[in-house]
């Protein structure tokens, strides 16, 4: 079976993860049974779960251990006053071309323009660069004429600017405070590559934060830090994270300053999550736009102005891409044997722990079957009782499942199991009423190996 002392790991590479992820139902082509489509991609049973976890532990961070985050949900499709006011009808936009012989389309700063046309070869044969609005637009109601168009939202943020005055009248926070959303976002992406990486359909978790101004470069450095150790604490290897300031020429139309946390991923560093300096740009525009007043009353000080804000904005579709580059290893075990293993952080991982008898006969096969019922009130488990013990360990390791818990013979005789720790390959003996309370142990004393 093998045993950890020497152990060698080999790159990860996208390939490999894409493979990983269609064997065992984490992602799967959208559509695959017509041949695919570009840029979507379906979560699986055990994807599902994962994306799931990933959501639910920033929501936590975000709300539940926050004393001034409260959370929202808001409406995909919007009034389309609302993209004018937030600058993305005009400037929410990529430089594009078009190759002239094949009719391929290249964002132009992604290509060189001076070389051939990366799909058919022709040289010279670009169109000069056009701004192409990445909003996907739809008409609501029977009729598609121009007053009926709606946009399906490309950042979730909008819904919170839009119900600012909303939260403030109903939710008694006080500035400094922030309002937390996750949900699906939808950008007409002309490069549509690397996997779950950039989608046209894709989720974001983003959280804005309503500052005094001339707080916000005070935030702003909180927010950062605060972001940072977060990843550290999902168990994300430290070299693989840094920050990225943009220059004034990558900032967004509503930035006054921001900066990326990228991740490296296989095709490189990229950005994993932005955070953003908006100032009060969003909501002096949706002021102007409703005609509303928007400033925000400070009851102590008897001070109305409108708040400035700091938004964290990251990917939940490219957090769980971050998460399984980073979870995944090859290693090479004494004696030759090699297993991939997912080194999820316990809470992440789609299973916590997997019930194993070793035998199916003498009632061992139904001790293993009660275990695994009452473990599922508290954590999400697996029973497998096919094929050697050492297939259904890998098995496992390769979903990243964090505990394997085994049932023989002695179990019979003195109620104990045997519990096996995915990382170490350890082992340990214990009583089945221990179970629970000795997986919550492990869960906290959880360190990726760096
Ligand atoms: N509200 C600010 C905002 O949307 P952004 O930098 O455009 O800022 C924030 O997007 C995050 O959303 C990115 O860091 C990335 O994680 C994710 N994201 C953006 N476009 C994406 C796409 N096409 N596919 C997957 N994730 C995307």
């Amino acid at each position: 079976m093998g045993s950890k002392k020497e152990v060698k790991t080999k790159e990860v590479t996208m390939e490999k993860l894409v493979s990983l992820c269609k064997r065992r139902g984490i992602v799967y082509q959208s559509s695959e049974i017509y041949g695919g489509m570009a840029g979507a991609w379906d979560y699986g049973p055990l994807g599902v779960k994962l994306k799931n976890n990933i959501r639910d532990y920033w929501w936590k961070e975000m709300t539940q251990l926050q004393d001034n985050i409260v959370g929202l949900d808001a409406s995909i499709m919007m009034h389309p006053k609302v993209w004018e006011a937030s600058g993305h009808v005009d400037s929410f936009t990529d430089p594009m071309v078009d190759c002239k012989e094949c009719k391929a389309r290249f964002r132009s700063d992604h290509i060189d323009l001076a070389a051939a046309c990366p799909t058919c070869g022709a040289k010279d044969s670009f169109t000069e660069p056009r701004q192409f609005n990445m909003m996907f637009s739809t008409h609501l109601g029977p009729v598609a004429e121009s007053g009926s168009i709606v946009y399906l939202r490309p950042e979730t943020a909008q819904g919170i600017f839009a119900n600012f005055k909303n939260v403030v009248q109903t939710s008694r926070v006080k500035i400094p405070f922030g309002i937390a959303q996750v949900g699906k976002a939808f950008r007409n992406e002309i490069t549509t590559k690397n996997f779950i990486f950039r989608t046209v359909e894709f989720e974001q978790m983003e959280m804005q934060f309503f500052v005094k101004p001339g707080d916000d470069e005070k935030w702003f450095a909180y927010w950062k830090d605060s972001r940072i150790k977060y990843y550290g604490r999902l168990g994300i290897r430290k070299e693989k994270l840094k920050f990225h300031q943009h220059g004034s020429d990558e900032l967004a139309h509503y930035a006054k300053d921001a900066f990326d946390i990228e991740y490296e991923f296989p095709m490189g560093w990229q950005e994993l999550e932005g955070i953003h300096s908006r100032t009060d740009f969003d909501l002096s525009r949706h002021a102007e736009f409703s005609g509303k007043d928007l400033t925000y009353l400070d009851d102590q000080t008897h001070e109305r102005y409108l708040p400035y804000v700091i938004e964290t904005s990251a990917g939940l579709t490219r957090t769980v891409l971050m998460v399984l580059s980073d979870a995944y290893e090859e290693e090479e075990l004494e004696g030759g044997d090699v297993r991939t293993v997912l080194h999820f952080h316990p809470e992440l991982a789609p299973i916590t722990v997997a019930v194993l008898p070793l035998v199916k006969k003498d009632g061992i096969k139904e001790i293993a079957e009660g275990i695994e019922k009452n473990l599922r009130e508290d954590f999400s488990t697996f029973y497998d009782q096919s094929g050697a013990i050492g297939r259904r360990y890998r098995r496992m390791d390769e979903v990243g499942t964090p505990y394997c818990v085994t049932v023989d013979y002695d179990t019979k005789e003195d109620n104990t199991v045997t519990i096996r720790f995915r990382d170490s390959m350890e082992q340990e003996r214990i009583p089945i009423e221990k179970l629970a309370e000795r997986i919550r142990k492990a869960n906290k004393e959880f360190r990726r190996e760096q």
